[in-house]
């Protein structure tokens, strides 16, 4: 479809719905934008039925005389957990499951003028639709969370490509499928198929003549060479753009673009290969979920999070646990090459015949709405750590290799001995914990798993998670510990042969039920916390990276004297680093130099490990220092005070400009600092947050500050923007201090893109 309109401005929404809202908007409705959830929660501590309702979203559709005798659809990518879909008063479709993308034809139901459309809108946690019908340990919360998009396309619409293609030697054996839907007598119709590179060349362009019946089916366009192919891997992730054009009697009836890549993927029990090339998995799992609105953010929020996890903390691959998430989120996957590991909806339980069904539907839209991305590398069609039901499981791998033979499969247990059905065999692995940090046992090896003699494709889909609960503002030793063992077992799991590598739970905190987490509705399971503000283990992962990137160095210590596990004075701690070595001066003592650790082998930049204790308990604490040297030369140094106190909040935002017309956002990060730069982890107290110009807050305006940190995201008020580019700016105060109040300067400009 040519020319979508992002249909996202000026929704009515209330709570509850009535029949009266098919014909007019129910009294009191607020206008909205979406992304929406139907309630703002707070950070914790709220019932976690808070989003379970019925509510009711209306719009109006003002057919114009150029739409006349065109065909009207409307596209949902994400609406928690069921809808109907009225136009006019009549039902125009429903949809189960809150995670794939639904679309309806409403042309029959539409006339001249305006229309109106309601969407009631159904968030309580309904047994017949995956993942509910027992317990689950995150939130889902309600609403027309993502975009909805308006197409007005001829009788001949293309409403999905696949680029299909076979990779030889030095080509790219191109054979785009078509997903048509066409109304009216059969017709003969040309189809062009243009690809580009990166730079807009056209690089193949060829047509295929077809005879297109009526209604919605798919057609396969002949096969094509395009030469020498630029292949895509996650160090070069190289994309073209398939673009199709249908015309009938020189007459362009419908254009459809698509991003991918090329590349072939091979799981085998000796690795991970990506164009013949092994890959060690290094990765993360991610929940899609932010604070206060839950799954309700937008494109930037999406794309910032991929960027968090192949650029902050250097992985090479997530998890989509445990659902299909954000379009824009596997785009921006695409583009810096960050591997995806994508999964069905679902949580430990399998429920009656109609779950079944939706479970097998989900597997169908998300193979074949995430078919294009070359970052995608498997399918995870089994429910996240359900018991065997090879009926089931038989048919959801079957329907996988049937819609993509391009891709392996999986399924995530926690069972050793499951019956494999998939390509590949995942398991989530605790058996290492926090009750026995020292314990020699990291995780389950292949054989004992899977229970099978003969090698068979293996990974490790979670680990850490409830063995390792850490919080932003724990006891350093806590966090250390939850560093340390992302540091044994992803060096342990880059050792072993027998694995494609592993994903550590996760890679964000998030909100859940009352039957997990710390019973405040957080599970505290991430390297990050859920503003991705760092832990500890997130500087692990980033140490990892190459030092020519980015130089890492992070002390897991705040260097104080009364706060150490086992009445210790000064140590243990670590340095994480990918400095080849550091001098650490503490206690007065000269610098003393360490070194990687041995017992870390696995990965590329051991973390260093500071055992001895130095000091005297009755004596004054010192300044401490540790510089880190790298090729001979000091690059880091990170000093710690002993007499540290509040000193700055130093105010960073991700982005300096937001789309004033659509519903954008940004983070704000705010970190209390002593005059040395060390986060005063400890520290209580709140900023207070205002806006001016045509932004505003998401959540609260007075936050606390958690681990020295509190962070906030801003959204743009389009209904407010004007039009033209317009100053906006946030200021942020430290009340009581003397601190100097911040003033963070945001522009907000026109996006260029057709929202409606
Ligand atoms: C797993 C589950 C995850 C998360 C994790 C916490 O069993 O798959 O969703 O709950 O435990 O450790």
């Amino acid at each position: 479809m040519d020319a979508s309109i992002l249909w996202n401005l000026n929704w009515k929404f209330c709570e509850g719905f009535s029949e009266s809202y098919l014909y007019e908007d129910a009294p009191g409705a607020k206008t909205v934008h979406l992304p929406h959830t139907v309630k703002e929660l707070p950070l914790s501590c709220f019932s976690h039925s808070a989003t379970a309702m019925i509510s009711t979203y209306g719009k109006i559709l003002d057919v114009t005389p150029s739409m006349e005798g065109q065909r009207i659809f409307l596209t949902f990518d994400g609406v928690m957990t069921y809808f109907e879909l009225f136009v006019n008063g009549v039902l125009a479709g429903e949809h189960k499951g809150g995670y794939s993308r639904s679309q309806f034809d409403i042309t029959g139901l539409c006339h001249s003028g305006q229309n109106r459309v309601t969407v009631r809108v159904d968030s309580h946690e309904r047994e017949d639709i995956p993942p509910f019908g027992y317990a689950i340990d995150y939130l889902t919360f309600g609403g027309i969370y993502r975009d909805v998009w308006l197409d007005i396309c001829s009788q001949t619409a293309i409403t999905q490509v696949l680029a299909r293609y076979e990779l030889t030697q030095d080509q790219a054996l191109v054979s785009p499928e078509l997903i048509l839907d066409h109304q009216g007598a059969p017709i003969l119709a040309d189809a062009e198929v243009i690809i580009r590179d990166m730079d807009g060349n056209t690089v193949c362009t060829y047509e295929d003549a077809l005879s297109i019946q009526p209604g919605r089916h798919n057609l396969s366009l002949r096969q094509e060479a395009l030469s020498n192919p630029i292949l895509w891997n996650p160090d070069s992730p190289y994309l073209y753009t398939v673009e199709i054009s249908l015309k009938a009697e020189e007459k362009l009836l419908d254009r459809h673009r698509v991003k991918t890549g090329f590349r072939k993927v091979d799981c085998r029990h000796d690795g991970l290969f990506i164009n013949g090339t092994r890959w060690k998995i290094m990765g993360l799992n991610r929940h899609q979920s932010f604070p206060y609105v839950g799954y309700a953010m937008g494109k930037r929020a999406q794309e910032k999070d991929a960027d968090i996890l192949k650029d902050f903390l250097g992985i090479n691959a997530v998890r989509t646990s445990h659902y299909m998430q954000s379009e824009y989120f596997l785009n921006r996957c695409d583009e810096i090459g960050l591997l995806v590991f994508s999964e069905i909806p679902g949580w430990g339980h399998i429920g009656g015949e109609e779950f079944k069904q939706v479970m097998l539907q989900d597997v169908e839209s998300m193979i074949v709405t995430q078919y294009n991305h070359p970052s995608i590398f498997i399918w995870s069609v089994r429910i996240n750590e359900s018991l065997d039901d090879d009926a089931l499981y038989q048919k959801a791998n079957d329907l996988a290799h049937r819609l993509d033979s391009s891709r392996p499969t999986t399924g995530v247990r926690y069972i050793s001995d499951s019956h494999l059905l998939e390509d590949v065999y995942s398991l989530n692995d605790f058996t290492y914990s926090d009750c026995d940090p020292e314990g020699v046992k990291l995780f389950r090896g292949r054989k004992e798993a899977t229970g099978q003699n003969d090698p068979v494709p293996f990974l490790i889909s979670e680990f850490a998670g409830t063995a390792f609960p850490t919080k932003l503002w724990d006891t350093a030793y806590k966090r250390t510990v939850h560093a340390r063992a992302y540091a044994r077992i992803f060096s342990q799991s880059n050792l072993s042969p027998e694995m494609l590598g592993i994903f550590g739970w996760c890679a964000f905190d998030y909100n859940t039920h009352g039957d997990y987490g710390s019973g405040d509705k957080i599970c505290y399971h991430g390297v990050m916390d859920m503003f991705r503000i760092p832990k500890y283990a997130a500087y692990l992962l980033r140490s990892q990276k190459d030092p020519e990137e980015a130089i890492v160095m992070e002390a897991t210590t705040e260097f104080s004297r009364g706060d150490n596990q086992g009445n210790k004075l000064s140590a243990p701690f670590m340095v994480l680093t990918n400095c080849d070595y550091v001098e650490i001066e503490m206690y007065g003592r000269a610098p003393v130099r360490y070194y990687p650790d041995s017992r870390y082998i696995g990965l590329a930049h051991p973390p260093i490990e500071v055992e001895e204790e130095i000091g005297v308990w009755q004596d004054l604490w010192q300044d401490g220092q540790i510089t880190g040297y790298y090729k001979g030369q000091p690059v880091a140094t990170k000093k710690f005070l002993r007499d540290s106190f509040l000193d700055d909040l130093e105010v960073t935002a991700d982005d300096a400009s937001l789309w004033g017309d659509c519903v954008d956002a940004t983070r704000i990060v705010c970190r209390v600092k002593d005059s040395a730069h060390t986060t005063l982890v400890y520290y209580h107290g709140v900023i207070q947050v205002q806006t001016q110009g045509n932004i505003q807050v998401i959540g609260p305006e007075v936050i606390p500050i958690h681990g020295g940190y509190a962070a906030f995201w801003v959204k743009t008020r389009p209904e407010a923007f004007a039009g033209e580019t317009e100053a906006a700016s946030v200021t942020i105060t430290l009340p009581g201090t003397a601190v100097e109040t911040k003033v963070i300067p945001i522009e907000l400009t026109p996006s260029g893109w057709s929202i409606r």
